[in-house]
């Protein structure tokens, strides 16, 4: 289906996982790995003020700017610099980043 994108989503063990997600209900990416049962903190619910659904991009998408709360917030948690760091409730799920390589960044780990 074409409103159905694919996601690989590397966990904290290692274990590449390839999660789907619906472009057409709104969600996020960190929305995303929570619905397929994959573990995330996500403290604030999405709302760029945690950094526990931070992770690390690893393909090439062009991907929305981030904006002036996401960057503070990464920065804050010392992971601005680390390339490819982004919230993933930030980024929307669209048809642009079908096919998103990303793995979970140690801050998102529920278990902390
Ligand atoms: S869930 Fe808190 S910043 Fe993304």
């Amino acid at each position: 289906m074409d409103d159905i994108i694919t996601i690989y989503v590397t966990d904290l063990h290692g274990d590449r996982h390839e999660i789907q997600a619906p472009t057409d209900m709104g969600l996020n990416v960190m929305e995303a790995i929570k619905a397929n049962n994959l573990p995330v903190k996500a403290t604030c619910g999405g709302m760029a003020m945690c950094a526990t659904c931070n992770v690390i991009i690893k393909s090439d998408h062009e991907l929305p700017e981030m904006s002036e709360s996401e960057e503070d917030m990464l920065d804050e948690a010392f992971v601005l610099e680390v390339e490819g760091s982004r919230l993933s409730c930030q980024i929307p799920v669209s048809a642009e980043i079908d096919g998103l390589e990303l793995s979970m960044a140690p801050l998102s780990n529920p278990e902390d």
